[in-house]
């Protein structure tokens, strides 16, 4: 079976390299020359866990990238994994989109094909995608990715469901071909839902935005706990415990950031307001979300020190989560932008070399002497950490497994804001360190 795969962002990569190991035919396309050469070459443009290994494997092999659409032509199936960016009013932009599918056309020939569409799309986008291509020989299918950054290429091997949306889902005959290509997982038992376009689109709004909401939730219950003395850490693992409510998603922080989350809530709020529906639990999710880091540099890290201007700090995690150098709505970014406007002195450490290079390269940092405030990215957590008035932690790496009591003598005042509530703050506090968490002491 020959497949080809159109875009080779987070989506479209992971799904090349993970159908190649799976022993198909794999043709990566991708309009970025650049990448396209790179990724021939076996080099990764992304960082992920594995995923270099792994294209090294099947590079030249069973895979390859190209720039060109030709690849469609002898193709059964071809997945649509472009990315659906916010546009500037918050609704999901379809342009990359349907320019791939105006591309697609030239190719499609009188070979029957499968065009599956993995990106994430408003409801009703592969309606309208079926009536563009409603003149080829094609099936339209809905097959939405659940993959999360730093553990992508493990998340493809072990879903915990398959969500495959058709125009008819009762019409067996369509369902067969895709479940050819994911019978692995069907049986290694991995449940399929098989529905109708509208569902499957919507699943995966609705468990972004539900996930979101559960962060959201704890956030607002952290702020709630710190007022009474509470410790959230202890509410979430208890509530956790609940098997209705599970113990995932329930640690509070600075919010929710990436390339996923913050897009799809909104999206999924315009897509009610298109149909002149109120969000109203959507909306808010955002909007606490939105508030949550000024919040804690407001209530935490502003009321310790009064002022912030000319302080120094540590902020320890750049990129949105661990694992990744993808800066993408991240909440450490923004928490110091938030600092150097009001003046403090920012030295950002991340353990990814490429998160550290993407914020070294977002701030034009090498390039630009007189850039009217002072942010310095460190190679070394040490560095990083030296001569600071304070340390603040925002992202949710094991920091813990540092020595914090060889730290305290690289800084200036022994002070730890966590913005992930990661760290053993009574470990913290019988070293003499004061910290102050999330809707913890
Ligand atoms: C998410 C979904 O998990 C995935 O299924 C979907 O395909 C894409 O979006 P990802 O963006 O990789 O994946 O990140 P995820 O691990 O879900 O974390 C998102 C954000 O939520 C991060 O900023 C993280 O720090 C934050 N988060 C997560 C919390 O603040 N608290 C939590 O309890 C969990």
């Amino acid at each position: 079976m020959k497949i080809s795969v159109i875009g080779t962002g987070y989506v479209g990569l992971i799904q090349s390299v993970g159908l190649s190991k799976l022993g198909f035919e794999v043709t990566g396309i991708d309009i970025d020359e650049r990448k396209i050469k790179k990724l021939n070459s076996g080099i990764s443009t992304l960082h992920e866990e594995q995923l270099e290994e792994e294209l090294k494997l099947f590079i030249n092999e069973n895979l390859k990238f190209t720039s060109s659409y030709e690849s469609v032509y002898d193709s059964d199936i071809v997945f649509l994994c472009v990315g659906t960016p916010q546009d500037d009013f918050g609704n999901a932009d379809l342009k990359f989109l349907y320019s791939a599918v105006e591309s697609l056309k030239k190719y499609i020939g009188d070979k029957y094909k499968t065009v599956v569409i993995k990106s994430t799309v408003p409801v009703g986008t592969c309606r309208k995608i079926k009536k563009i291509l409603k003149d080829y020989p094609v099936e339209v299918i809905s097959n939405p990715e659940f993959l999360r950054e730093g553990i992508a290429f493990k998340d493809f091997f072990e879903p915990e469901r398959i969500v495959l949306g058709f125009e008819n889902p009762e019409n067996i005959e369509s369902t067969k071909l895709l479940k050819r290509v994911y019978s692995h997982f069907e049986k290694k038992g991995v449940p399929f839902v098989i529905s109708s376009w509208e569902t499957s689109e919507l699943i995966k709004y609705a468990s972004n935005a539900f996930l979101a909401t559960k962060i959201s939730f704890i956030n607002e219950i952290s702020k709630f706990s710190d007022i009474v003395g509470a410790d959230i850490k202890t509410v979430g693992e208890a509530m956790g415990m609940d098997d209705r409510i599970g113990p995932k998603f329930l640690n509070a922080g600075i919010g929710y950031g990436g390339s996923c989350f913050p897009k799809d809530v909104k999206a999924l709020a315009k897509q009610f307001e298109s149909f002149e529906l109120e969000s109203k639990l959507i909306n808010a999710t955002e909007s606490i979300n939105q508030t949550q880091n000024i919040w804690f540099f407001e209530n935490k890290i502003k009321k310790y020190y009064g002022d912030v201007s000319g302080k120094t700090f540590a902020v320890l995690g750049l990129a949105f989560k661990p694992f990744t150098d993808d800066l993408r709505e991240s909440k450490a970014i923004e928490l110091i932008n938030i600092l150097l406007k009001n003046g403090a002195i920012v030295k950002g450490f991340d353990y990814i070399e490429k998160a550290r290079e993407n914020t070294i390269n977002k701030y034009a940092l090498s390039d630009s002497k007189s850039l009217g405030y002072s942010l310095h990215i460190l190679d070394e957590l040490n560095d990083a950490l030296f001569n600071v008035d304070g340390i603040i932690v925002a992202t949710e790496y094991d920091f813990d497994k540092e020595d914090w009591s060889e730290i305290k003598n690289l800084v200036n005042n022994p002070v730890i804001f966590d913005g992930k509530n990661v760290m053993d703050s009574k470990t913290l506090k019988s070293l003499g360190y004061t910290y102050f968490g999330i809707g913890k002491n």
